[in-house]
């Protein structure tokens, strides 16, 4: 019988249980990240992911400004799991301010892992706000009423 212990076994990450749907949000985007999207870590990286939100959260300010918008501020930005290479993720956005010339959005993320379609995984939610700007980049005011 040996007495040299064993190569410690990396422990199995505790599985995230699958959330319902946000109801009050529209789904605006889905994607699926490859591995030319990966960190050092083999996860996604986090920029790539910041990229897809600052889209999907276009999509709903788009019918107000009809014409140029700027992204102006990421209010908030949170990275709750990791986004892994074969995700099917889910960008659904609802509005939360409209002002003068700005729009500001919620983004959440929800992940279908790879091989476990139908359980979503809420990954990422962001607030952002965008600005309508006219032909000299200067901004101008939101058709309200409009979507
Ligand atoms: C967007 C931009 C035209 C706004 O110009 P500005 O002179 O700062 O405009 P204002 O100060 O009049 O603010 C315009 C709106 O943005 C909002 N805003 C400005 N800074 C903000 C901030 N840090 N957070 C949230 N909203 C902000 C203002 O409240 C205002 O909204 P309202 O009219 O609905 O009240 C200018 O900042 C810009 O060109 N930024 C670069 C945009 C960019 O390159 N984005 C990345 C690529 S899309």
């Amino acid at each position: 019988m040996s007495t040299e212990s064993s190569p410690a076994t990396p422990p199995t990450p505790p599985a995230t249980a699958s959330v319902a749907l946000p109801t009050d949000k529209e789904l605006v985007l889905k994607v699926i990240p490859m591995p030319a999207d990966c960190n050092a870590n083999g996860d996604i990286f986090g920029g790539w992911v910041m990229a897809q939100v600052d889209l999907a959260g276009s999509v709903v300010p788009a019918r107000y400004v009809n014409g140029r918008m700027a992204t102006v501020a990421v209010n908030q930005f949170i990275f709750k799991q990791p986004v892994r290479v074969g995700d099917i993720l889910s960008f659904f956005a609802s509005l939360t301010r409209i002002g003068n010339t700005s729009i500001t959005v919620q983004v959440e993320v929800y992940a279908e892992r790879f091989r476990a379609q139908g359980q979503y995984i809420k990954v990422t939610e962001a607030s952002l706000t965008y600005v309508a700007i006219d032909d000299n980049g200067k901004p101008r005011a939101v058709v309200r009423g409009e979507g």
